[in-house]
């Protein structure tokens, strides 16, 4: 039998070792399931590690975390326990189940199963295989339902016809492997999902979660290729059913969100936001409200969905010319992170990249050597007024015409006295 694992690098294969040569102690049967299977076969990076135990896997989780002194958490009620060792390594581990769904969009219910009844629960066959890793049988592969086959052949295919009734988010997840893998998604799995978006299927879904489920999707390395597949199948009426979105305008968009993020300025943000933006980049108020109302944004997204919407003026403001650095400053800095990258994205004018990369990499950064303890001691009261009188202070700063302590306490008298 092949050995699957062989080719994983040493740290890994050894915490791998272990939880197999800790799991036949125990008589219990592990298994590498899931995405890190297909990936191992396919030799890509991946460091989620999904362990299938037939036998107790939170008992399992809990030896391992008091032999690597790591941090247990424990999920009782599903049978299942993450670890994680102390040099950082997560692993999930789960006690082999059936499922079942009481209808469609529902959590399932679970109940405890052998490898193949775990296996047949799942989306895809390429994500439906096993790799045992007791020492008997370290590195061999359980592929039941064809998934190596399905692999070679570049090929996504459901398990079963009730796949995507059960669980419609998976329409999500075939769009997302097809585009990762350059895949291509099979005959009647394809009529399947179509026939599940005609019968509005996902809204059975709870919106949280299938908005995760998208969330994935703007966060892979190339969006673009998911998006225009599912305004090809759908048109992101999920999103709303009257949201427009063109696919030359996310194109043009998405080529500027890769080269700005190859600038180390911009190494670090939340792009999946930016992507969302771009997506509601053309919609009227009304379907912007809508969205807003019926998904679980965090506040800081709902702030840079909003600005966003103001993005026009916002880019009119910075075309001015000779505005200075401070005057800029008060432009972007009310803004979010997000909605100033969307801003620097949507522009095709020289003058904003600049201007915003200015702010970003220099006056963004300006802090002042006097608090607002220091105010208090020349008769400034906390509130607003001490407020404006700082960010005065700091647009000077900014322009340069101020640099030291001494420069920005007699510049806080002055504006005392003035105001
Ligand atoms: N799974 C499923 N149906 C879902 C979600 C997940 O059957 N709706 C199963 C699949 O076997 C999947 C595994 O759970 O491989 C782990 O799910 P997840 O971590 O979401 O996906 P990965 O396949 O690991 O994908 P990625 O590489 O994006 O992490």
């Amino acid at each position: 039998m092949k050995n699957y694992l062989l080719h994983l690098d040493d740290k890994l294969l050894a915490v791998i070792r272990r939880i197999g040569k800790e799991s036949e102690k125990k008589q219990f049967s592990a298994y590498i399931v899931g995405g890190i299977v297909r990936d191992i076969i396919l030799k890509r990076k991946n460091c989620d590690l999904d362990i299938v135990v037939e036998g107790d896997a939170i008992c399992l989780a809990k030896v391992l975390g008091r032999k690597w002194s790591g941090k247990v958490t424990v999920y009782k009620k599903f049978g299942t326990a993450s670890l994680k060792t102390s040099k950082g390594l997560c692993v999930d581990f789960a006690m082999a189940r059936r499922e079942r769904y009481a209808h469609s969009g529902a959590l399932p219910a679970v109940r405890p199963g052998n490898l193949k009844e775990d296996l047949r629960r799942r989306d895809f066959t390429v994500n439906a295989m096993a790799i045992a890793i007791n020492p008997g049988c370290f590195g061999w592969l359980v592929d039941e339902f064809g998934g190596l086959k399905d692999l070679s052949k570049k090929t996504i295919r459901v398990l079963h016809k009730q796949s995507f009734i059960d669980d419609p988010t998976r329409i999500l997840r075939a769009v997302r492997f097809e585009q990762r893998f350059s895949f291509r998604t099979e005959k009647q799995t394809l009529l399947l999902m179509k026939a599940a978006l005609r019968k509005k299927l996902p809204s059975n879904v709870k919106l949280p979660r299938y908005f995760a489920e998208f969330k994935k999707i703007l966060c892979e390395a190339d969006p673009l290729k998911c998006l225009k597949r599912l305004h090809q199948l759908d048109r992101f009426h999920f999103l709303d059913s009257k949201l427009k979105v063109r696919v030359r305008n996310l194109s043009l968009l998405h080529q500027r969100i890769q080269k700005a993020r190859r600038k180390p300025l911009y190494g670090q943000g939340n792009w999946w936001l930016i992507y969302f933006l771009g997506l509601l980049g053309e919609a009227d108020d009304r379907v912007v409200k809508r969205v807003l109302m019926k998904f679980p944004f965090t506040k800081n997204e709902r702030i840079s969905i909003q600005q966003s919407r103001k993005s026009s003026d916002i880019i009119r403001k910075l075309l001015v010319s000779n505005l200075c650095s401070s005057q800029v400053f008060r432009i972007l800095r009310p803004l979010t992170k997000e909605a100033i990258y969307y801003l620097r994205v949507l522009s095709f004018r020289a003058i904003i990249s600049r201007r915003i990369d200015r702010f970003l990499a220099y006056d963004n950064q300006v802090k002042l050597c006097i608090n607002g303890e220091d105010l208090k001691k020349i008769g400034v009261a906390a509130g607003n007024r001490m407020g404006k009188i700082l960010e005065d202070i700091l647009c000077l700063k900014i322009d340069k015409k101020i640099s030291s302590k001494r420069e920005e306490l007699k510049a806080a008298r002055l504006s005392l006295m003035n105001n």
